[in-house]
């Protein structure tokens, strides 16, 4: 990209990513010339007290853009489908966050701590992984690098907003619901139903579409995009993957088989020193990382590091971070960061 000492940028989607990444942007003083916000319809919204103008979009929206970022929703109806080349073909390079590019062969899928390098091969659309995969290998990077990693299996418990505003509105209506029954239904219908099931007082393992062997299509996004980030197919990796009544935050129960062995006291000092993670793990105070607390957070939180006492090389890690954040638009913005260097 031609250094400038300023951007246009346009954000595409004013949900719960887009809106982040205008947060983003500011608090990270991305270097913006002009800022375009484009969703489906033009209004005015406010975010942290400054009002932004969404223009409705169209290919013209994109004529004079340096960077695209896009948080609109995925698929034939999406943004990205249509308009991602319409914006390339008009010179920006498009960040997507959405799943639509991602395992396309000429789409580098960056997560800066662990393969920047790949921003450079770059054909006009660089993707941003699905958010509970950013956080897995934003930690299990190190570990990889130092010892190797023969296999994973993920259990992940996803919050209400990694499926969009309306999935984070209908957990809301549900709760009210439950509460103002005075508990004593716990099955409520409310008219918001984005998720496949009831949320409030409920987990449940589905998230996406069923797929490929019984698993869902995110149980496979967790598979097929860690190996296009670590450049290695060969980790065996199967996940459940399971919404959880959480505002924002997903946590994940990590089992990793390392293929040296490796103490926890060192995946510990290892993790404590590594790009865009921190540490909180001390049983003897209870201190372990917790949705509620990394909400509004922008590194990776990994505790409860543990050894399996029957498998050699066998080790737990718990890791939580906020999926609108590291999982979404500070990623995009860090990999646009990458991108002006
Ligand atoms: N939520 C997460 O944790 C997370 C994490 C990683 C990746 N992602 C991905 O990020 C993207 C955005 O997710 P989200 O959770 O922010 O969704 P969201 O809250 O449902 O918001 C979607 C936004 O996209 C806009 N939009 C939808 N279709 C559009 C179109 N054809 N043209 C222009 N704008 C369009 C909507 O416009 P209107 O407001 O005008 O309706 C809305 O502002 C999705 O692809 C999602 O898979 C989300």
């Amino acid at each position: 990209m031609k250094r400038k000492s300023k951007y246009n940028v346009a954000v595409v989607g004013a949900g719960v990513v887009g809106i982040e990444m205008l947060r983003c942007l500011r608090s990270r003083n991305f270097p913006v010339q002009e800022l375009r916000v484009l969703a489906r319809s033009a209004r005015e919204i406010h975010v942290d007290g400054i009002a932004y103008q969404v223009q409705a979009i169209s290919p013209e929206s994109f004529e004079g853009i340096d960077i695209a970022l896009f948080a609109g929703t995925e698929g034939e109806k999406g943004a990205a489908v249509t308009f991602a080349p319409e914006a390339v073909k008009r010179g920006a390079v498009v960040i997507d966050n959405g799943a639509d590019f991602r395992m396309d062969p000429d789409v580098p899928l960056v997560v800066p701590e662990v393969n920047a390098r790949d921003i450079k091969k770059h054909k006009g659309i660089i993707a941003n992984p699905n958010c509970s995969t950013v956080q897995m290998v934003v930690a299990l990077w190190p570990i990889y690098k130092k010892v190797g990693l023969k296999r994973v299996i993920v259990t992940t418990l996803q919050a209400s907003s990694g499926a969009g505003k309306s999935a984070v509105e209908q957990l809301k209506e549900e709760l009210v619901a439950i509460s103002e029954g005075g508990y004593n239904n716990l099955h409520v219908k409310t008219s918001n139903r984005s998720m496949p099931q009831q949320l409030g007082f409920n987990v449940f393992p589905q998230i996406g579409g069923f797929a490929e062997n019984d698993f869902t299509s995110e149980e496979w996004k967790l598979v097929k995009e860690t190996h296009k980030i670590m450049h290695n197919a060969k980790i065996k990796i199967s996940a459940t993957t399971v919404r959880v009544p959480v505002r924002t935050g997903h946590s994940e129960a990590v089992y990793i088989e390392t293929s040296k062995p490796i103490e926890s006291a060192h995946v510990r000092a290892l993790l404590a020193q590594s790009a865009g993670i921190i540490v909180q793990d001390d049983p003897q105070t209870n201190a372990y990382p917790m949705p509620k607390d990394v909400e509004g957070k922008g590194e990776v939180f990994v505790g409860r590091i543990r050894k399996d006492p029957f498998v050699k090389n066998g080790m737990w890690l718990w890791i939580v971070a906020d999926n609108l954040l590291k999982g979404a638009a500070l990623n995009a913005v860090q990999i646009a960061e990458e991108l002006i260097q």
